[in-house]
């Protein structure tokens, strides 16, 4: 899946249980957005879900954010690689070694993978969170940048972080390194827990390849106008 598919706005599909997942998918008609399911759902639904979106061929974002031992790491992702997944990821925080055991764990036989990314620094952490709770000093650009750098080293394919970040990740990183970014709101709503966010035309322009949105798409009265206004703005498509 590249840019010019224009698949490249992913649903935060953050629902309690696959009946309320299937009451929001038919609005899509025929049309396979790229969708994105997360603990919530995953721990409520199990793989099922995640084989039966695969089977109707919908290209799925497997968003349960790894971070342990690598060995465990490891052994989970080469798990989760038979679901078939399009793109899963991990938290960069568990450090290089972890990472490069996941790109091991996740490798099927025949050298195919999902794409992994790695969490950099989660959209609604705030610099005073990262600098007086968890000691991390600096600004969240130089964290961001060097877990990016740290994912690269390890083989992953791109990072999961704010659009506000991604032009810094592609200058460390290269242009083909991804950068899907949550985060994003359109103009004049509400940010709710989030705190580094965009709208998605600004988060195109920084340089993001995909963008993940869940309660502006999810919430709004009519979610399937939200999705194609994403796409559109996201896209840059009058
Ligand atoms: O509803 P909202 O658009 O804020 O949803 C954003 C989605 O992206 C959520 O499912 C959240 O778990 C996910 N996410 C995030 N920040 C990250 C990684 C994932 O908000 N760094």
């Amino acid at each position: 899946m590249s840019k010019s598919d224009h698949n490249n706005v992913i649903i935060a599909c953050d629902f309690d249980s696959a009946e309320a997942l299937y009451r929001f998918l038919p609005q899509f008609g025929e049309s396979r957005p790229y969708l994105k399911i997360g603990m919530e759902l995953y721990y409520a639904a199990g793989p099922a879900i995640v084989r039966e979106l695969k089977s109707k061929g919908f290209p799925i974002f497997l968003d349960l954010k790894l971070h342990d031992i690598p060995n465990t790491v490891k052994k989970a992702m080469s798990v989760l690689s038979k679901l078939d997944v399009d793109m899963c990821n991990l938290h960069a925080s568990g450090g290089i070694a972890m990472m490069k055991a996941a790109v091991e764990g996740l490798t099927r036989k025949d050298g195919s993978r999902p794409i992994l990314l790695a969490v950099t620094q989660l959209t609604s952490t705030s610099r005073e969170t990262m600098n007086n709770e968890l000691l991390i000093d600096g600004p969240v650009e130089r964290v961001v940048a060097q877990y990016a750098k740290n994912a690269r080293e390890a083989g992953l394919d791109g990072v999961v972080c704010s659009p506000l970040e991604a032009g810094i990740v592609k200058k460390e990183c290269g242009d083909d390194f991804l950068t899907v970014t949550p985060g994003v709101r359109f103009s004049n709503s509400d940010t709710q827990d989030q705190k580094r966010v965009t709208t998605p035309a600004l988060a195109r322009e920084l340089g993001s390849d995909y963008i993940v949105v869940g309660r502006p798409i999810t919430g709004a009265q009519n979610p399937y106008e939200a999705y194609m206004r994403c796409l559109a703005e996201f896209n840059g498509i009058e």
